[in-house]
């Protein structure tokens, strides 16, 4: 198995000096290391959610080049290709690949989350964007009364915003 370590370098090399991208990916990674082990997620489950948390954002960079905005629509479309190609080149095997690059292009979709790492990488993100947009009460009430599920999400949630 491939060392996350070295995805993380990869994504550190793309990013360059793009701090904050780096900073936010290395949380999403982090939330979404733990709770797929809380949840018991198999090994080759928790891989690709690993794996995935530190790509998940990767569209970013060309959707700033092409289109002028970060918007959740172009990096669901620019991703996964970038994602391929940095992915590839770190030699991971193409059915590994391909189910990276399915959650990387619609990790900014709610309605159809149809696997548990899927699940969790949002809740990862969401985590770590509730803090980085500074959102209110009534925000982090509904991110987790309509995207969390697990209850190893839900508790972090609970823990870092209801709890005074
Ligand atoms: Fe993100």
């Amino acid at each position: 198995m491939i060392k996350t370590g070295k995805v993380i370098e990869a994504m550190i090399e793309y990013y360059g000096s793009d701090l904050r991208r780096i900073n936010h990916f290395l949380k999403v990674f982090s939330f979404a290391k733990t709770i797929g082990e809380a949840e018991g997620l198999d090994a080759d489950s928790q891989n690709l959610l690993e794996v995935t948390a530190i790509v998940h954002d990767i569209g970013i960079k060309i959707s700033e080049q092409k289109y002028n905005s970060s918007a959740g629509r172009y990096q669901e479309l620019e991703g996964p290709a970038q994602a391929e190609i940095l992915l590839t080149n770190l030699g991971y095997e193409k059915s590994f690949i391909e189910k990276v690059c399915y959650i990387v292009g619609h990790h900014h979709t709610y309605n159809n989350i149809d696997s548990l790492p899927y699940q969790i990488l949002v809740e990862a993100d969401f985590l770590v964007n509730l803090y980085e947009d500074g959102a209110g009460a009534q925000t982090v009430k509904n991110s987790y009364d309509r995207i969390f599920r697990t209850a190893t999400g839900k508790k972090l949630l609970k823990k870092m915003y209801f709890s005074k």
